[in-house]
């Protein structure tokens, strides 16, 4: 397979808002039982008896500086800043600290947290240059938010959005819909209409570690749709070309971003013969790193992760290897370039 080639499908990669998601840390304040963590083991797996363990944290602050920097040459536009929660590592200040005043046409730089210690942090986090924060809202009362996150401190997540609204350029909610938080999805949806903050609606996504209540938690957003439509919501749907495709529905100042699982997600090349594809409900659309420095193409497919530290010491080389190693990914190719550990399937 010509580099050309392989460049065209990173360039397509790239064009398409293709995100890396990057993990500062695996661990976390909450205990979610649905958590995908990223591909790691979920924080709520942990019990320190099972043989279950996070990964370690030996990317150090200077790599990932060094891997958000080479990620910006390459022109990716999106930048998740990740975990488990962001907000308790150490490096993640350091890290928002050496990256440039930017036009959000050049890339976009986005905080994703549970919200639970962002009052703490608003102030050293207000001179950053964050583009978007995306907040993680599952519940309405401390009741549910213990039900699903092993933690109850709603009211101080709900005053965070209202303080951070006036703060950060965007903030969009994430709520997952499961059977915990049906009966407040609407108190939730209020309150964002009401501050005139966007919000994704996802719908719960498989993995290996959520398999045994997978069928039973999953709610379709279907009828959270219809009852949206009914309160005089306009619905379009949203084919990004890259990952799920989404159903949007606008009300005057706020959307709803709702994950349709019917509407289908987008496959690359390598997806056509993943052997995990009828789990699969993300499709492509997002590079992972975790604390280890290692990179996998997709959730649920971390047999493809490959070692991006001996790269980041050698940042020309990581430059060269990114886009190939994506673009073969895309076309569905073998990859051997070096530092690949890993062949793509
Ligand atoms: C892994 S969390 C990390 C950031 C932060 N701790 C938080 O919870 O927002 C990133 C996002 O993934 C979502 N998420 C986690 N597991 C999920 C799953 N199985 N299905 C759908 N969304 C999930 C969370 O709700 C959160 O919005
Ligand atoms: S708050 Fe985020 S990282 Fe922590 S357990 Fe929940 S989903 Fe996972």
């Amino acid at each position: 397979m010509h580099e050309e080639e392989l460049m065209k499908e990173f360039d397509l990669f790239r064009i398409s808002e293709g995100r890396f998601r990057i993990s500062l840390t695996t661990t976390c304040n909450a205990r979610c039982w649905f958590c995908h963590n990223e591909g790691s083991v979920p924080p709520v797996q942990i019990d320190g008896k099972n043989g279950l363990r996070h990964k370690m944290h030996t990317c150090s602050t200077e790599e990932y500086i060094t891997l958000v920097e080479t990620l910006i040459d390459l022109g990716i536009s999106r930048l998740y800043f990740t975990g488990g929660e962001p907000l308790i590592s150490p490096k993640l200040e350091p890290i928002l600290d050496s990256i440039p005043l930017h036009g959000k046409d050049q890339f976009k730089v986005i905080l994703a947290t549970n919200g639970v210690l962002l009052k703490k942090k608003l102030d050293s986090l207000k001179s950053k240059h964050i583009d978007k924060l995306k907040i993680s809202l599952h519940a309405f009362s401390d009741e549910s938010m213990w039900n699903i996150e092993k933690i109850s401190s709603v009211d101080e997540v709900k005053a965070s959005i209202v303080q951070a609204k006036q703060i950060f350029p965007e903030i969009e909610i994430n709520t997952l819909l499961m059977p915990e938080n049906q009966h407040e999805n609407m108190d939730i949806i209020q309150f964002v209409r009401d501050l005139q903050i966007d919000i994704e609606i996802l719908e719960l996504v498989w993995t290996d570690y959520n398999r045994p209540t997978y069928t039973e938690k999953r709610i379709s957003t279907y009828d959270l749709a219809k009852d949206l439509i009914h309160q005089g919501g306009r619905e379009y749907i949203n084919k990004s070309g890259i990952g799920v495709n989404l159903k949007m529905i606008d009300f005057e100042n706020c959307s709803v971003r709702l994950m349709d699982n019917s509407l289908g997600s987008s496959y690359v090349g390598t997806c056509q013969m993943c052997p995990v594809k009828s789990s699969c409900v993300e499709g492509f659309w997002s590079i992972r790193v975790d604390p280890e420095g290692f990179a996998q193409p997709c959730l649920l497919r971390s047999d493809l992760r490959i070692d991006l530290k001996p790269l980041i010491r050698e940042p020309k080389k990581l430059k060269e290897f990114i886009p190939l190693w994506i673009g073969s990914f895309m076309k569905g190719v073998e990859f051997s370039g070096t530092g690949s550990k890993e062949r793509i399937r």
